[in-house]
């Protein structure tokens, strides 16, 4: 148990305006990808290749309307940490409607010694996204060695609703292996999962974060390889869903735990106003079905009150009922405020289904083997720009839970086959990762919002990384392509 510490937030190398216009900003950043010693283990160090060296890799916050360029470089070794192929990467800023060029597309890797400049536009509403690894067949490795960072997008909606600054806190949550010596374990369990026994947050084993008698606001993020939790707060009090994966939810929903996988990001608020000075609240862990539990995988992390002081600048005085994300604030014509979309505006309806064949992870029986073997031609879908549409995805490979992935998209839960057919509480929020259950299904609407210059291939995976790399992955793609 360490103490609670937040990453480093990064510095742009350079901001401006484009063609000297006030209405169009921008930022340039700088991200090297190296080795880098961590201490997680108390008294040992654990090597990590991490975004400048650190795991979590730093916070690039971004503004709504600014256009960032980050130029990433691969200083890794030749040969990866965890894996012995070549440390080739690709980075994926997930929860971006990228250009497909830069959305971390598995195959369009990076060698160690090269440069990629990648563009993101911001044009969409605040959220929580993230940059992770992505390279084909090795993104576990990848990220398990180190390569994932937040990348939080603000607009104005956000800020006036929202705590800022010291009361918005971003937790990414993951578990490890440690070897004896300290160095990163790395057991996949037959490519299925990877559970390690030690749950970190923000890079620290357990650690006690001290809070003022506050509303805080928690940006949580699971960037474990496999698990999934059901975190829940050792009072009994409820915690206050904000926000979903792609932005603030219509409603907020006050809920007593919620179940939680890699890759979805669920913001919360906790009011810490009713605790007394010098208590102690564990945020704890319920665990889901099929996931290997360790002594103290219950445990996530611990708040200390202590008593308030300084400035409370950021602040709100009370737990919002409502929320107003601003519509559709997509700039391009067309777009659809994703909350807004009905069963009606859907041109068609797709069947989507996860499952495991002869040991293999599929999509529709298909693997990203599959589509390479097509020369990338080979789709799942292929939407026009604007068009919405409605998928069901099913789990078919019995007693798995998979944390399924659709690249580009903002999607509205409309229905499940358990829960009375209804999302979960936590859900009710625009989402890009959709967890389904053993046995479960789910149906969504989709807006493919790409703006006119966008087309292109995305990718559809699990998010369990194991899963993902062996080879539960495929494509679609939006409009007129070119291979
Ligand atoms: Cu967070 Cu395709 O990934
Ligand atoms: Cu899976």
């Amino acid at each position: 148990a360490g103490v609670f510490r937040r990453p480093p937030v990064l510095a742009p190398y350079q901001t401006g305006f484009d063609d000297g216009d006030p209405d169009r900003p921008f930022a340039k950043y700088a991200l090297t990808q190296k080795l880098g010693q961590a201490q997680f283990v108390p008294g040992l160090s654990t090597a990590v290749a991490g975004y400048n060296g650190i795991y979590p890799g730093p916070t690039i916050r971004a503004e709504h309307g600014t256009r960032f360029e980050v130029r990433i470089r691969n200083a890794l070794p030749s040969q990866g940490l965890l894996h012995s192929d070549a440390f080739n990467t690709v980075t994926h800023l997930h929860g971006s409607a990228s250009l497909p060029q830069y959305d971390g597309y598995a195959n369009d890797v990076t060698a160690p010694g090269n440069v990629k400049t990648y563009r993101y536009p911001n044009w969409q509403n605040a959220r929580t996204l993230w940059y992770h690894d992505h390279n084909h067949h090795l993104t576990a490795q990848n990220v398990y060695s180190g390569l994932a960072g937040f990348y939080p997008l603000s607009d104005s909606y956000e800020r006036a609703q929202l705590p800022q600054g010291e009361f918005d806190v971003p937790l990414m949550i993951s578990d490890a292996l440690f070897n004896a010596d300290g160095s990163l374990g790395y057991n996949d369990r037959l490519r299925s999962s990877l559970f390690g026994d030690i749950i970190m947050v923000n890079g620290v084993p357990w650690p006690t974060m001290k809070v003022k008698p506050r509303i805080y606001r928690f940006r949580v993020l699971v960037a474990s390889i496999s698990r999934s939790y059901r975190p829940t707060l050792s009072t009994g009090d409820p915690v206050y869903i904000v926000a979903t994966d792609s932005g603030m939810v219509p409603t907020v929903q006050p809920v007593a735990s919620w179940r939680h996988s890699t890759a979805e990001r669920y913001e919360i608020l906790i009011d810490f106003r009713k605790y007394r000075v010098g208590q102690k609240i564990s945020l704890n862990n319920l665990s889901n079905k099929n996931n290997v539990n360790f002594i103290n995988t219950n445990k996530i992390m611990r708040f200390e009150v202590v008593a308030d002081f300084g400035s409370n600048a950021g602040s709100i005085s009370s737990i919002p009922t409502t929320l107003d994300d601003g519509g559709s604030v997509n700039p391009h014509q067309g777009g659809i405020a994703t909350m807004s979309l009905t069963p009606a505006m859907a041109k068609i309806k797709r069947n989507l289904k996860v499952e495991k064949i002869n040991g293999v992870w599929k999509i529709n029986g298909t693997t990203w083997a599959d589509v390479a073997a097509s020369r990338f031609t080979k789709l799942f879908a292929n939407p026009q720009p604007y068009d919405v549409e409605q998928w069901t995805i099913t789990n078919a490979s019995g007693g798995w839970f998979h944390p399924v992935h659709i690249h580009l998209i903002d999607a509205k839960i409309i229905g499940r086959n358990t829960n009375g057919g209804k999302p979960f509480a936590w859900e009710n929020g625009p989402k890009d990762v959709f967890y389904v259950g053993e046995n479960e299904s789910i149906t969504a609407l989709m807006q493919f919002d790409t703006g006119p210059e966008l087309g292109g291939r995305y990718m559809i995976h699990c998010h369990n990384l194991v899963h993902e790399d062996h080879d539960m992955m495929t494509q679609f793609a939006v409009g007129d392509y070119r291979v």
